[in-house]
């Protein structure tokens, strides 16, 4: 959840054609600037979080994110809308979802928005949702390398269902929701690493690494005197 697009456009995002979900009389399509009405009334309902206007504008017209509305009949019952963009244009405090040493021309892909009516939850639109968005970013087309997002700290219920999803905690972000009520609320980061993308190495995988270093030599030397063993008895017979 957020309210924030940032500069790092990388132009027109060529969209695929959506699929129809296997859910009786629902579909998924992209969303279009006459969505607004109903875009505007999910977020209220989902987010404790007062959008500009041009937010609703940008998340329903741009053609630099990719937005998909599940629909019932004319209604707009859920939306996932995602940012594609190099990783050099992340916010600082998500510059380390990638290593250091990852090209900044590496393109990943933010959640900005996802949320689905109460009363249509838990029957499977979240899932088909997010599905649908992570085939179009682990595609040829996008090879996304990284799928992040922010959630509330205390949004146990979001947190559970990414964590399911293969979502991991990459950074907790204390006082990230600075604009709900006048209260702090505290952030995290949860990443996915899609297409061999990988998180940078902890200190813990630095020191197992180093660990496992003494090991692995050991194992090519014997392996490499049991080859030249063998071609010298091979000379001998
Ligand atoms: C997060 C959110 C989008 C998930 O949407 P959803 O439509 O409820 O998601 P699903 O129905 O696919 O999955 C929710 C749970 O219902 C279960 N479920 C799916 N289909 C089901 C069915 N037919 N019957 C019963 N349960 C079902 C899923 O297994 C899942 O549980 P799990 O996470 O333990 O696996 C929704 O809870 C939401 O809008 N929350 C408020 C906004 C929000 O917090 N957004 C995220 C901010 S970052």
């Amino acid at each position: 959840m957020s309210f924030r697009v940032s500069n790092g456009r990388l132009g027109s995002i060529p969209k695929p054609p959506t699929t129809s979900p296997d859910i009786q009389g629902l579909f998924c399509r992209l969303m279009q600037p006459s969505d607004i009405d109903q875009v505007k009334a999910l977020c209220a309902e989902c987010f404790p979080i007062n959008y500009p206007e041009n937010w609703f504008v940008q998340i329903t017209s741009s053609s630099n994110l990719y937005s998909l509305a599940a629909v019932v009949g004319n209604r707009v019952i859920g939306m996932i809308v995602v940012e594609v963009k190099p990783f050099g244009f992340c916010n600082p405090e998500d510059s380390s979802i990638l290593s250091y040493f990852s090209s900044s021309d590496t393109k990943v892909a933010y959640i900005l928005s996802f949320g689905v009516f109460k009363e249509f939850r838990n029957t499977g639109i979240g899932s088909h949702l997010l599905q649908q968005a992570l085939s179009y970013l682990e595609s040829e087309q996008m090879h996304c390398k990284a799928v992040y997002l922010h959630v509330m700290a205390s949004n146990f219920d979001a947190i559970k269902f990414y964590e399911r999803r293969g979502f991991k905690k990459h950074t907790f972000l204390p006082g990230y929701y600075t604009t709900i009520g006048n209260q702090l609320g505290d952030g995290c980061c949860y990443v996915k690493y899609i297409n061999g993308g990988e998180a940078p190495w902890s200190l813990r995988d630095c020191l197992s690494a180093c660990w496992r270093l003494p090991t692995w030599l050991c194992t090519r030397c014997k392996r490499l005197w049991r080859i030249r063993l063998a071609s010298t008895e091979a000379r001998f017979l």
